[in-house]
């Protein structure tokens, strides 16, 4: 972190050369500003668990990380004019070995001088940006309202609601207030029917605890089923499961995990499936663990969890990572009509206007938010209520699913 500082503090002096008398006060801010950041990350990252850390504290995290991106980002074109400059001083020696050296015309130091202001401009306006996702976007909460036709389902049940919530995230989710808020927004719509597609916390079941009886308030006809999403395995702890003492630790936190969903009143399905009667018609919610694409767990069994279901009843799929949708859902022979998906976040970062919507989620994922139908398969990816990492979202905000299904 100090490397980088110091690589844009070139870029930052450059707008304040022969400024006078106050030259050095500049510079003293910038350093001491340096170091509260640093200090600021260490203690952040020390502190990272703790789910009770206030908004304010969260925020300043926020701010802190929004200020390293920036710089980061700022130095990246003083390091391609530095790239080019070590190529032209290689060539210009190899050449002045057998020649006389060649000048380079133009004016290098303009040059400089432009990629540096280029660089303060480019860091303050993602400052900029990133500071709002944290003070106004963090707990801005949309609710995305949408009409989803399923082939089998019984003209009988007329436009029966689901809400689907994903990916709170507790253990960074940072204030009960906030979560109260969403609960009151999610008991508004009178669902007939709450899915929670997985990512409860970030690392430990404990994260829950200060949200317990929040949680516990949100309501539905015809109950809540969850899954679990890949930060609920206590997978990112270091934990050594190949060790007997590591993976009895690792089964106490699955266990307890299990128990902090009976706790808050969420059905949780580990590759299995529950049957509602709706006006004496059936639905099948099928819910799996974990599985996803590339280095992510793959605890999900979907043939376990489809053993015994009858698929002429319309069939809901709950899994955590859209990944396996393309992979898994689409191939398996018996018909699932819709996945509830989470896990993207939509990189808590892009741009959502009317139709339009982009976010780097994209790269990685080819269904990263929304609706997305192939043949007659369909996946909705919800965009998550919580934040990781960066707590704050731009552009994608945290999100509340109101779908209608209907014949
Ligand atoms: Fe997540
Ligand atoms: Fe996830």
């Amino acid at each position: 972190m100090l490397l980088i500082d110091a690589y844009f503090w070139q870029a930052f002096r450059i707008n304040i050369n022969n400024r006078g008398k106050n030259y050095y006060l500049i510079p003293t801010i910038y350093w001491t500003f340096s170091v509260i950041t640093i200090v600021a990350t260490f203690y952040g990252f020390n502190n990272f668990q703790q789910p009770t850390m206030s908004v304010f504290l969260t925020s300043l995290r926020g701010l802190v990380f929004a200020l390293f991106i920036c710089k980061f980002l700022g130095i990246l074109p003083l390091l391609i004019d530095d790239i080019i400059r070590i190529f032209k001083l290689i060539f210009q020696t190899v050449n002045g070995l057998f020649t006389d050296p060649i000048e380079f015309k133009g004016s290098p130091i303009s040059r400089i001088e432009f990629l540096k202001r280029a660089a303060i401009v480019l860091a303050g306006l993602m400052f900029s940006t990133l500071s709002y996702g944290v003070l106004f976007g963090r707990y801005n909460f949309k609710k995305h309202r949408l009409k989803v036709r399923l082939d089998k389902w019984s003209k009988s049940i007329a436009a029966f609601k689901i809400v689907q919530i994903s990916d709170l995230h507790l253990g960074g989710f940072g204030s009960v207030k906030k979560l109260e808020e969403a609960v009151k927004l999610i008991n508004e719509e009178d669902a007939d029917l709450i899915l929670f597609t997985g990512d409860l916390v970030n690392n430990f079941y404990w994260e829950t605890d200060p949200y317990i009886e929040t949680l516990k308030k949100i309501k539905s006809k015809n109950g809540i089923y969850s899954v679990l999403g890949n930060h609920d395995y206590s997978d990112y702890t270091g934990i050594n499961k190949k060790s007997p003492e590591g993976k009895k630790q690792w089964n106490d936190h699955l266990n307890n995990m299990i128990q902090m969903h009976k706790t808050i009143g969420f059905n949780l399905l580990l590759n299995q499936h529950k049957t509602i009667t709706i006006n004496n018609k059936k639905i099948n919610i099928v819910g799996v663990e974990n599985w996803g694409n590339g280095n992510f767990s793959k605890y999900g069994d979907l043939d376990l969890a489809m053993d015994n279901v009858d698929d002429k009843h319309p069939t809901i799929l709950l899994s955590h990572d859209p990944s396996h949708w393309e992979e898994k859902v689409q191939k398996h022979p018996k018909k699932i009509d819709i996945q509830f998906a989470g896990h993207t976040h939509g990189m808590q970062f892009g741009i959502e206007i009317g139709k339009f919507k982009w976010s780097p989620a994209k790269w990685k994922y080819k269904q990263w938010a929304g609706l997305y139908s192939k043949g007659n398969h369909q996946i909705y990816v919800n965009r998550g209520i919580g934040h990781l990492g960066y707590p704050g979202r731009v552009g994608i905000m945290p999100e509340i699913a109101i779908i209608e299904i209907s014949a």
